[in-house]
């Protein structure tokens, strides 16, 4: 229990420790294409900028002399236990940094009991990833379609499949401005990365003129981005759905009551991993009008620039339920399939798990009376 450093510490060389050997391993291995998908941010990149600013801006007022030697760092959400605050948050098209793609990511959510949110622009269907995983606890990440009927036909494949919430993204309603794969010339969705989910829709393929590889991307790119989004297709899912209904991309206190106002069952804090609108707040900064707002009322999950165990302490500290990761357990994917994804969620979580004790505090609950200071002392 004290000494969780020395277990990386070991005759073999070692697996990348944090997040920018992560990234540099992997700049190293992919080519610039995926990797450039992968690592790049919106813009000129200052979301991508804010958030981890947004990370360094606070500093930890540590108490001492509490006997420290028992962290529980379990969180309960929609009536079950994890053992961790964290959840892999949905990242698309997973074939591009290795052949298992959401295979290897739900494997390792189950071994490591974390919950795994399946996005729509999978490389695997649904299906083949609950078969894959069958304990997992699996959530679906749904991008609404152009074609309604497309989105609640996927939904309702998620139910069915065993997945335990939904969680419709808010941000995406069109691809953002990514310089990064215009320079490279690359596109995941033409390439045909997406086809997991698509392929094994019936309401998506009878909606093809016919098989072909170009129909079936002309039909992913009409139909994954769908600009008239609005609250009352939340309604309308919510009516039609059995499942707890999240709400991905929430960073305005205001639309996190309207969630609560239309009934949704949870947010996320997010701002896509700086993905989406450059010149966005760091979704950690966006984090305390919410908790406010929102007043312990649904549970509240944070992403985007979440990179050390650190990171999550401060965001659990500041009020959020849960953390989810993305690129890091990408980076880990693409070095060394589902054992690098198991690595980097392990080191994730010792460090976290290390910093609550040396923070002086037991659990997730005790984390909120932490003091945490933007500038240097203690008033
Ligand atoms: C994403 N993200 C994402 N979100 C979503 O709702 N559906 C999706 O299909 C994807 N796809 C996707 C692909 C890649 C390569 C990345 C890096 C991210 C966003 C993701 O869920 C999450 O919000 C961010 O990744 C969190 O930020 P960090 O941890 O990457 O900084």
């Amino acid at each position: 229990n004290g000494d969780l450093l020395l277990k990386n510490i070991t005759a073999q060389s070692p697996f990348p420790i944090c997040f920018d050997d992560l990234e540099k391993a992997v700049a190293e291995k992919m080519e610039a294409g995926p990797f450039g998908y992968i690592r790049s941010g919106a813009g000129g990149e200052q979301t991508l900028r804010n958030n981890r600013a947004a990370f360094e801006k606070y500093s930890i007022v540590p108490r001492f002399l509490n006997d420290v030697s028992n962290v529980d760092t379990s969180i309960k959400l929609f009536g079950k236990t994890y053992p961790t605050p964290f959840l892999f948050a949905p990242v698309g098209m997973n074939k591009m940094a290795h052949d298992d793609g959401e295979l290897a990511v739900v494997r390792a959510a189950q071994q490591l009991k974390i919950p795994y949110i399946q996005s729509t622009v999978s490389s695997y269907g649904l299906e083949e990833v609950a078969q894959a995983a069958p304990t997992a606890t699996k959530w679906f990440q749904l991008y609404w379609s152009t074609n309604e009927e497309i989105a609640y036909s996927m939904a309702a494949r998620a139910e069915s499949a065993g997945f335990e919430a939904i969680v419709l993204t808010v941000d995406t309603v069109m691809l953002g401005w990514r310089e990064e794969d215009v320079r490279n010339q690359f596109s995941p969705l033409k390439l045909g990365y997406a086809r997991g989910n698509y392929i094994n829709d019936p309401v998506f393929m009878a909606s093809l003129p016919d098989e072909s590889f170009e129909s079936y991307v002309q039909g992913v790119l009409q139909n994954v981005f769908h600009p008239t989004l609005n609250w009352e297709n939340v309604r309308e899912l919510k009516r039609r759905s059995n499942l707890p209904i999240l709400l991905k991309g929430i960073l305005h206190p205001e639309d996190a009551k309207l969630a609560i106002e239309n009934g949704i069952d949870g947010i996320i804090v997010s701002n896509h991993g700086g993905r989406q609108l450059d010149g966005v707040v760091g979704s950690l900064d966006a984090l305390p009008a919410i908790v406010k707002a929102v007043n312990g009322q649904i549970p509240i999950i944070l992403d985007s620039g979440v990179y050390r165990g650190m990171d999550a302490l401060k965001a659990l500290s500041l009020g959020a339920d849960a953390v989810a990761i993305g690129r890091p357990f990408v980076y880990g994917l693409a070095l060394d399939g589902q054992h690098g994804v198991e690595k980097v969620m392990t080191n994730l979580y010792d460090e976290l798990k290390v910093s609550i004790a040396l923070a002086g505090a037991t659990s997730l609950p005790a984390l909120r009376n932490i003091t945490l200071v933007k500038k240097d002392g203690v008033d």
